[in-house]
């Protein structure tokens, strides 16, 4: 098939302009269509309401090339290929025309009509390629200076619209949720404005192979519709005619073998689209595949960035990274607020030196003692119990707090920080430990009104005893005093001796004589008995309100706490106790008998189990020793021991395995937050089915302990 070539010819030489004409009509393989325009202005109006291939522009035309008819010529350049021709040769104006813009620089005369073809179709063909990169460099400004997929997508469609001279262009994105198309954007020339075509498209939801968009998608390639008001597969058809829309051309944005949107464009004018298009298409497609996943990627990260953030800004702990160093890297709300700053103003910052910086007692806290430090250097968890943290304004509060390693590839990078402000738990612990103090003095209460009873009730006994005693040795006494009344007379009566003889066989008294003092012996002792439980009781009522320790006799301790529960534990057992040599303890000693106490009755628990099984005594073992740098307790049952299966739960807040009324399963949990946590101590056992329990409290010795994190086995 010939291929067709539309000229413009601007030529005022009517003879110059047929002699060209003629030779392009001897062409064999294109057939060139000419329109004739006789001055430059002429064929500039020509040029801005009719599409031309090419104009040639005969030199006399232009006469000089000034400054405004180079403009003009540039115009032309942009849209429409141009040859000048000329009659003669002169080298300074075949330049001059090429800086225009010019294709080429022709001497009428010496051109035969093969020469002359040649010249328009390279012209042609030179000036599509100029084109085309002047196209790819467009878009490879648009697509390094959009910052989103968004704003991308705006310029591309103007700069590819206007490259192909199509009045609209729209772009369709795919929702992989619904797997439709939707169209997201529209641009329209200048001398467009298509607003019921663009509400009709943005109406729509397409699917696979429906419409013009569907089609690309389910093809993967470049499509284009000469007339789309015709086409059977074109739902906005009616819109498109009502709206002079005809020709159609849409390709797709690909990345792999996935389409993710298509760019579509619309002319009022059926064109006829140049072949090399959907080549440039093509290339054009994959880079703007490539920019659309980058950005994508790019929004979702910073998307699942946001999330993250807001995930731990609504944390309820306090949440903040460091780096190797121990620089703080971030900072979520939650920690801002408890530190009473700006998380902005602390990035940068040592946490330890900001945080961290003094222990409880007031005394520096060294950098290289901070678990933070010891967790970064071996990429270790650590758990931290009750320390100090301090805030900007320099007061302090209590934390637990923890730290976890932060790896890349395999490599420590830092670590987060995540802990809780726990000076309510503490006071509530305190409140707490004092509640039971004075529920297991008010349970104790009975056992201990029968201790005292026992002493009272014999001490009741013996003063009635020594009241009647005391009523016949006064009679005696009354007879004796007037045989000495008598004797001063001269003579006793020997009748008042007989009478002082019966009085004394009446009364009995060899017997008051001999029983009087063991009553009062009996007394003293029952008095005594009454004074140790009273002071007994004083000792373990002791409520540890302050927060500081005092030197302690545990051998004691242990003593009035066993004289309190005597009445719990006698029933069920035989206590006996092996009290080493201790040292005096640096403690909260009210709170300790509480441990004991809870240790006893638990103790006294388990055997009355067994007890109840067998109907014979167990035993309660206390011992004491001291042992390097600590004080052991050690309280052994022979009860049924623990089951394997809750020996790490027993030490949880509220885990018992006793009925209700009996056990409430706090015992445990606060006895080791006494020990492990008020003392810096341990609490452990040892335990074998069958045959019992041992109960091990160790404190450390030293005035001041290191805050040390929580054991219990
Ligand atoms: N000496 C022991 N022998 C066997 N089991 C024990 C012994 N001490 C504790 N336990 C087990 O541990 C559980 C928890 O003890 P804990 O003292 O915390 O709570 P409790 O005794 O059940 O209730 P509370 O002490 O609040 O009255 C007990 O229910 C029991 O199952
Ligand atoms: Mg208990």
């Amino acid at each position: 098939m010939n291929t067709s070539v539309k000229i413009l010819l601007i030529d005022g030489n009517v003879a110059d302009a047929i002699g060209i004409r003629q030779k392009l009509a001897e062409s064999k393989s294109v057939v060139f269509s000419t329109r004739m325009a006789s001055t430059l202005a002429q064929g500039l109006e020509m040029l801005g309401t009719q599409r031309f291939d090419i104009a040639l522009v005969d030199s006399q035309s232009i006469q000089t090339l000034s400054m405004p008819r180079l403009t003009s010529l540039h115009a032309i350049a942009a849209e429409t290929p141009f040859i000048i021709l000329s009659k003669t040769f002169q080298e300074s104006q075949a330049l001059e025309a090429v800086r225009a813009g010019a294709q080429d620089y022709v001497v009428k005369n010496r051109l035969n009509a093969s020469a002359l073809e040649r010249i328009l179709l390279y012209a042609m063909e030179r000036h599509t390629a100029q084109k085309r990169t002047a196209l790819q460099y467009s878009i490879s400004r648009v697509l390094a200076a959009a910052v989103t997929v968004e704003e991308a997508e705006k310029h591309l469609l103007r700069v590819l619209g206007e490259f192909i001279r199509f009045e609209l262009g729209q772009a369709w994105h795919r929702d992989l949720a619904s797997d439709t198309m939707h169209c997201v954007r529209s641009w329209h020339s200048a001398a467009g404005g298509f607003p019921n075509f663009v509400a009709a498209s943005r109406d729509l939801r397409l699917r696979p192979g429906d419409g013009l968009p569907g089609r690309v998608w389910s093809s993967g390639a470049p499509a284009c519709i000469s007339d789309v008001t015709k086409d059977p597969n074109f739902p906005r058809a009616r819109v498109a005619a009502g709206e002079g829309l005809r020709a159609g051309f849409a390709f797709p944005i690909r990345v792999g073998d996935e389409t993710l949107a298509v760019m579509e464009f619309f002319a009022r004018e059926a064109h006829e689209l140049d072949a090399g298009l959907f080549d440039v298409t093509e290339d054009i497609a994959q880079q703007v595949g490539q920019f659309m996943a980058r950005k994508l990627a790019e929004e979702e990260k910073a998307i699942v960035t946001n999330e993250r953030l807001m995930i731990l800004d609504s944390a309820s702990e306090g949440i903040y990274g460091v780096d190797l160093s121990g620089n703080i890297t971030f900072m979520n709300r939650t920690a801002a607020v408890m530190f009473r700053c700006s998380a902005a103003e602390t990035i940068g910052s040592n946490s330890h030196r900001m945080f961290h910086h003094t222990r409880a007692n007031g005394k520096p806290y060294a950098s290289q003692d901070c678990p933070l430090t010891r967790a970064l250097a071996a990429g270790d968890e650590t758990q931290v119990e009750d320390e100090l943290f301090w805030r900007m304004d320099g007061s302090s509060f209590a934390v637990h707090y923890s730290t976890h390693p932060l790896a890349i590839s395999g490599k420590i990078t830092g670590a987060v920080v995540c802990f809780n402000d726990i000076t309510e738990r503490k006071r509530m612990e305190i409140e707490l430990r004092h509640a039971q103090k004075l529920e297991s003095v008010g349970a104790l209460a009975a056992g201990i009104a029968h201790e005292i009873n026992t002493p009272v009730q014999f001490i009741g006994d013996n003063t009635r005893f020594l009241q009647n005693a005391f009523g016949d040795a006064r009679q005696l006494m009354d007879k004796l005093e007037a045989v000495c009344a008598e004797a001063a007379g001269g003579a006793v009566r020997k009748e008042t001796l007989q009478e002082v003889d019966a009085i004394r066989k009446r009364i009995d008294w060899d017997y008051l004589r001999a029983e009087v003092p063991k009553a009062m012996l009996q007394m003293q002792d029952g008095i005594g008995r009454v004074a140790k439980i009273v002071r007994a009781m004083k000792e373990f009522s002791h409520v540890d309100r302050s927060s500081e320790k005092t030197q302690a006799d545990l051998n004691r301790a242990l003593e009035s706490t066993l004289i309190v529960s005597r009445n719990e534990l006698k029933h069920v057992a035989e206590v006996t106790t092996h009290f080493g040599e201790l040292p005096m303890v640096s403690c909260h000693v009210g709170d300790l008998n509480q441990v004991f106490l809870n240790l006893l009755v638990n103790a006294a628990q388990a055997i009355g189990d067994v007890v109840a099984k067998t109907g014979q005594l167990g035993r309660i073992e206390v011992r004491t020793r001291s042992e390097g740098n600590c004080v052991e307790v050690a309280i052994s049952d022979s009860g049924g021991g623990i089951p394997e299966a809750i020996r790490t739960k027993i030490f949880d807040p509220f885990f018992t395995t006793k009925e209700v009324g009996k056990g409430s399963g706090q015992g445990l949990a606060l006895a080791r937050a006494i020990v492990v946590d008020r003392h810096g101590g341990t609490l452990t056992f040892d335990t074998e089915v069958g045959k019992g329990t041992t109960f091990y409290v160790r404190l450390p010795l030293s005035e001041v302990p290191e805050p040390r994190e929580a054991v219990a086995k």
